[in-house]
């Protein structure tokens, strides 16, 4: 299977107007950090509850009605899906009006959109997930779909970090993965607090200590620009190539449909050609752009 898979792209259209959001139900919130709250969702349409698939790493325009929308990544798996999930931090207007939402608020949701991770061409290979912050929220998704189908996997390493043990997000996930004997888990944060007993460092220098072998092996990274951008060099020096690295990029996205052109980078739309990226894809422009 090749790095460029793309997906079926298979989108759930709510009418003719492809700007039309299905409804959905906010059934779940859970307290990730003082800023960052994940929210578990249904669809109030049952057929559509029923018949919706999505791949780890594509997104969703979710809309707050009288306020406005926003893409965020589906953060739950595509093998668990009795229920949708998407992280949100709160960092402007449709973030804060959606972070005064409490269970049984409406929402509006349309998507999937954009490609998924490449689970074929991950397939047999070792895996090094790597994440910051609230970009652990899309790998989440790729790395429950990879633990529900173990074997067709060989080693797995998460490296996760976050500025302090209180922006940890999703430490429940932490607690499984670091419980599993078939995953090494480090987690990290820049600096700790008086309880935080665990690892200190930034996210590119632990890599660099652990240096996980390159030999039949992709790393997917995902959080900040300023974390990807200083971790693919290091992958580099461990001898990764290119098309062993694999990103996922948000940058200033609104239609999610390629149409009003905001996502664009060089030659590429985010929206409609990712966000799911090789370095091999995006190497002449990140540096410059991202
Ligand atoms: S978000 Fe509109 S073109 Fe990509």
């Amino acid at each position: 299977m090749a790095i460029d898979e793309i997906s079926n792209r298979k989108r759930f259209l709510a009418g003719d107007n492809v700007y039309l959001p299905h409804i959905a139900v906010i059934e779940k919130i859970i307290e990730e950090t003082p800023d960052t709250r994940t929210f578990h969702f249904s669809f109030k349409d049952e057929k559509l509850r029923r018949e919706f698939s999505f791949e780890s790493g594509q997104f969703g325009e979710f809309s707050i009605f009288g306020v406005g929308e926003a893409p965020f990544c589906i953060s739950s798996s595509p093998t668990r899906c009795d229920h949708l999930e998407f992280a949100v931090k709160r960092v402007g207007r449709v973030t804060s009006a959606l972070h005064r939402l409490g269970a049984g608020a409406e929402i509006g949701f349309r998507g999937p959109y954009g490609n998924g991770f490449p689970l074929g061409y991950l397939e047999g290979k070792n895996l090094v997930f790597i994440a910051g912050g609230i970009g652990l929220a899309p790998l989440r998704s790729l790395i429950w779909n990879v633990l529900d189908k173990r074997d067709k996997y060989r080693k797995i390493d998460i490296i996760y970090g976050a500025r302090s043990p209180a922006d940890l997000c999703f430490t429940y996930d932490l607690d499984s993965w670091k419980q599993d004997k078939t995953v090494n888990m480090v987690t990290t944060v820049d600096k700790g607090d008086d309880s935080w007993t665990g690892r200190e460092g930034f996210v590119p220098q632990v890599l660099e200590q652990l240096a996980p072998s390159a030999k039949e092996a992709v790393a997917v990274v995902c959080g900040p620009p300023v974390m990807i951008r200083f971790t693919f060099p290091v992958l580099a020096k461990l001898g990764f190539t290119p098309g062993q690295m694999i990103t996922t990029l948000e940058k200033r996205m609104k239609c999610g449909i390629g149409k009003c052109g905001r996502c664009n980078i060089g030659d590429i739309y985010v929206c409609r050609d990712g966000p799911v990226f090789s370095y091999a894809q995006i190497r002449d422009f990140i540096s410059s752009e991202y």
